[in-house]
């Protein structure tokens, strides 16, 4: 399998194109989309980002996929999900997210994080999944308290930005404790 579709209520996510480039480049270059992540300076950074999932199939250990996030009512490509394999026995993975500013606020990382979480945990059978965040990234701290991951470890200047070193907070979920999140997610 090399790429991947999957629909929420107002979502499509589906692995990224070469067409999404400019799209992509158009929010990641934003000095606040970039505060707290890698900021892209050419268009040739967001190639980058798709280049390193094609041609790489899905669940590759130690590669990364990224998923285009749609708005289905009309708003085209409003955001991005990474997903990176990792650890030797293939049964983990990092979750990463980024929205375009103006589609924000909205629950719509929330939305697809919690679609991208079932896929991993059923579909790919993952045993656990993390994300990091640098601990001044309020929404993004928030975002994962929201999908029920927990604060696992704080890591004292251990990220280089490439002008600085910065904590990191590391926050989990186990496949264990998925059922639980996504009944409380659908209100039962
Ligand atoms: C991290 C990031 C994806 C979070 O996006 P977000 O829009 O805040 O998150 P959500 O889509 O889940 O939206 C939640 C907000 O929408 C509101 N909301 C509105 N309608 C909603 C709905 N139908 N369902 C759920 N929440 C809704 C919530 O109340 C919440 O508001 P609050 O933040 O004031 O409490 C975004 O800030 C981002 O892209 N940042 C830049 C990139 C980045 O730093 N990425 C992370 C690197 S570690």
């Amino acid at each position: 399998m090399k790429s991947i579709q999957l629909e929420t209520e107002r979502l499509l996510l589906r692995t990224v194109r070469e067409e999404d480039v400019p799209a992509i480049y158009a929010y990641r270059s934003r000095a606040d989309v970039g505060k707290y992540q890698t900021r892209y300076r050419r268009l040739a950074d967001a190639r980058r980002l798709i280049k390193r999932v094609r041609g790489i199939a899905l669940n590759t250990p130690n590669t990364w996929h990224q998923l285009a996030v749609i708005e289905k009512s009309g708003g085209g490509l409003i955001g991005d999900l990474g997903i990176h394999f990792t650890g030797k026995e293939n049964r983990q993975a990092e979750i990463a997210y980024t929205i375009a500013p103006e589609y924000q606020g909205k629950g719509y990382a929330t939305e697809a994080v919690l679609r991208m979480m079932g896929f991993l945990f059923g579909k790919l059978r993952k045993h656990r999944l993390v994300a990091t965040a640098d601990p001044r990234n309020k929404s993004s701290i928030k975002l994962m308290e929201r999908v029920g991951m927990r604060r696992e470890a704080y890591f004292r200047k251990s990220f280089w930005t490439g002008t600085e070193w910065t904590d990191d907070v590391l926050y989990a979920l186990l496949k264990e404790e998925w059922p639980v999140i996504k009944n409380i997610k659908k209100g039962r």
